[in-house]
């Protein structure tokens, strides 16, 4: 199983961001987390920005939808250059339609679950997806304590990945740092995304080539 590092860039300046997608090069995929002040309650940014962002950096971009009707929006992250969109799935009209239009566009079609949102009744729609998006804090903000209570789903999430002999990516989001990505790995996550533990980092550059090591030792 490839380790990747996903910095998310809610813990970078917005003002910067191209540099800051710099600061982190040799990361796998900038996260990119857009919040709607209505699914959650914060806001950060649109497609436009997405747009921008394409532009800037050659690191492709990982798209976390923490939006209200994701079926009408994530197509357009798609087409503004976002090689991954995440779509929360209790937000969802219709996911598997959705993750295939995602797929069709162009891109890897992924499905977050909130902690309180269990895996086993989204088991049969896996094979329509490229990732699966254990949430381990509360989606909104950064710099939140990690959820150990989201472990055993962690877990049982890449059973049933094994099971189906599927080939999709498990990314873990929230409180990952170097005190929790080991027990991250150990359950079975292969995608790590850390915004304050890479962007509150002295080189974040640094963090990210330090998490790596953890999450493949
Ligand atoms: C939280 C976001 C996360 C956030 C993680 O809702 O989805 O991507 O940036 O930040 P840290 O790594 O600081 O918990
Ligand atoms: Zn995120």
């Amino acid at each position: 199983m490839a380790v990747q590092i996903n910095p998310s860039i809610l813990s970078a300046d917005f003002a910067r961001l191209a540099d800051e997608a710099e600061a982190v090069r040799g990361a796998d995929w900038l996260h990119v987390d857009v919040m709607d002040n209505h699914f959650v309650p914060n806001l950060t940014l649109g497609v436009p920005v997405v747009e921008s962002l394409r532009k800037a950096t050659d690191t492709p971009l990982d798209c976390h939808l923490m939006i209200e009707d994701p079926d009408r929006w994530a197509p357009q992250y798609v087409e503004a250059g976002a090689g991954s969109v995440t779509f929360h799935v209790e937000a969802a009209a219709a996911p598997v339609r959705l993750a295939r239009e995602i797929r069709a566009k162009g891109a890897r079609a992924s499905m977050a679950l909130r902690p309180a949102t269990p895996i086993e009744p989204y088991e049969d729609l896996l094979p329509e997806l490229d990732m699966v998006l254990i949430m381990t804090v509360e989606p909104g903000f950064g710099g939140q304590a990690f959820l150990d209570i989201m472990l055993p789903k962690i877990r049982r999430t890449r059973q049933l990945i094994d099971r189906h002999g599927l080939q999709m990516w498990l990314q873990v989001d929230g409180g990952v740092s170097a005190a929790t990505i080991e027990r991250c790995a150990e359950a079975g996550a292969d995608v790590f995304v850390a915004g304050s533990a890479v962007y509150g980092a002295a080189d974040p550059a640094e963090a990210v080539r330090e998490l790596r090591k953890q999450a493949t030792a």
